[in-house]
C-alpha cells in the first residue's frame, strides 16, 4: 500500500513538472517578443588600438599632447577635468615653463575669493590648479546646455563601458537617424542622433565637426577621426595616469614570482627527504641498513652520533 502511494505521488509530481514545462515553453514560443528599439539601434564601441593597450603598453606622449590640444581648444569650453592639475601635464612631456604658460593663458578663470572683501572672484590659473569648469555651478551648466549636464571628463574613460573606444566612437558617431527609427526615438529639439550614446540621442552637439579644426604642430593630419582618437588617448591618461607604473610593477612581480618558484623547487630538491630527493639519491634510501652503515662510518671517523 505504502509503495503504491509512493508511486502515485511520483507520477503526480512528474505530471505537474511536465505540464508546467510544456506550458512555459508554449507561452515562450507564442508570445511576440517585446521590441527594444534602443537595443536594436545601439552600436557596440568601434575598435581603437592605443599604444597603452596590453600588459606592456606605454603612452604615446606625442599623441597625448595632441589629445590635450583637442581638449584645450574644443572640449574645455564645456567640460572640466577636476582630478587633473595643470602641473600633471609634465608627465606627458611638457616642461615646467610650458606648464606655467599653459596655466597662465587658460581661457577660463579659476574661482577664488577676494581676500579683502570675501566676495567670490576669478583669477588666472597656476600649475597647482585643476582644470576648471567653464560654468559657475550645475544650474549654470544646464542652463547653457539645454538642461543637459556636461560631465567632468577626468574619469570618463573608466566610467563608461568600452572606455577610450567608447569616447572615440561617440565623437565620430553622429549621423542622420535611420528611416526606420520609430518616432518616439527620434531626436527631440536640441538633441542629436548618435547610436553609441546610451539612449541614442545626446544633448552634446557634435564637438568635432571638420578636418583641421585643431592645428597640430607635429605634422599629424588633424582629421576628425584622428582628433577623436587623440582626445580618447588623452582621456585614457587622465583616467589612469599611473598605468605605466602599474604595468612595470606587474612585470617585476611576475619575474619575482618566477624566481621564487625556481628557488622553491631547488630547495625542495635539496631538503625534502622524499624518495626522489637528491640527498636520498646520493646516500640511498634511509632504511635501517643504510642508517646503521652511516652511524658506523661516523663512529669510525670519531664523530659522536646524535
Ligand atoms: C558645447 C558644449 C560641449 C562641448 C564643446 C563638448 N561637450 Fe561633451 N558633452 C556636452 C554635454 C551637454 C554632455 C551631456 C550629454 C547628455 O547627457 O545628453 C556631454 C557629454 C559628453 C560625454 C559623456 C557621454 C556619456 O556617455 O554620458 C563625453 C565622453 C563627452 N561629452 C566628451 C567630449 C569631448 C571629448 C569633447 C571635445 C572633443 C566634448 N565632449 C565637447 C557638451 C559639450
Amino acid at each position: 500500500m505504502v509503495r503504491f502511494l509512493g508511486i502515485l505521488a511520483g507520477i503526480v509530481m512528474v505530471f505537474v513538472a511536465a505540464w508546467s514545462f510544456g506550458h512555459g515553453a508554449y507561452s515562450f514560443l507564442t508570445t511576440p517578443k517585446e521590441r527594444n528599439v534602443v537595443k536594436e539601434f545601439h552600436e557596440e564601441p568601434r575598435d581603437l588600438h592605443l599604444a597603452s593597450d596590453g600588459p606592456f603598453g606605454k603612452y604615446d606622449r606625442q599623441q597625448l599632447q595632441r589629445g590635450f590640444q583637442v581638449y584645450k581648444e574644443v572640449c574645455s569650453s564645456c567640460h572640466s577635468l577636476r582630478y587633473v592639475a595643470f602641473r600633471n601635464l609634465e608627465e606627458i612631456g611638457y616642461n615646467e615653463a610650458e606648464v606655467k604658460a599653459i596655466a597662465n593663458q587658460w581661457q577660463i578663470d579659476v574661482p577664488d575669493i577676494d581676500p579683502k572683501t570675501g566676495e567670490p572672484k576669478g583669477r588666472k590659473a597656476i600649475p597647482a590648479d585643476h582644470f576648471p569648469s567653464p560654468f559657475a555651478n550645475e544650474t549654470a551648466a544646464r542652463q547653457a546646455n539645454n538642461n543637459a549636464l556636461p560631465p567632468d571628463l577626468s574619469l570618463i574613460a573608466k566610467a563608461r563601458e568600452g572606455g577610450a573606444s567608447y569616447v572615440y566612437s561617440l565623437l565620430t558617431g553622429y549621423r542622420n537617424p535611420p528611416g526606420n527609427l520609430p518616432a518616439e526615438n527620434r531626436p527631440g529639439p536640441n538633441l542629436h542622433y548618435n547610436p553609441w550614446f546610451a539612449n541614442l540621442n545626446i544633448a552634446m552637439p557634435p564637438p568635432l565637426k571638420s578636418d583641421g579644426q585643431v592645428g597640430y604642430k607635429d605634422g599629424t593630419k588633424p582629421t576628425v577621426d584622428q582628433m577623436a582618437k587623440d582626445v580618447a588617448a588623452f582621456l585614457t591618461w587622465t583616467a589612469e595616469p599611473r598605468l605605466e607604473n602599474r604595468h612595470r610593477t606587474g612585470l617585476a612581480m611576475l619575474i619575482f614570482l618566477l624566481f621564487t618558484t625556481v628557488l622553491g623547487y631547488l630547495a625542495y630538491q635539496n631538503i625534502w627527504h622524499g624518495p626522489t630527493s637528491r640527498a636520498v639519491r646520493r646516500t640511498g634510501p634511509l632504511n635501517p641498513v643504510n642508517m646503521a652503515k652511516r652511524d658506523a662510518a661516523a663512529e669510525e671517523a670519531g664523530i659522536p652520533s646524535a
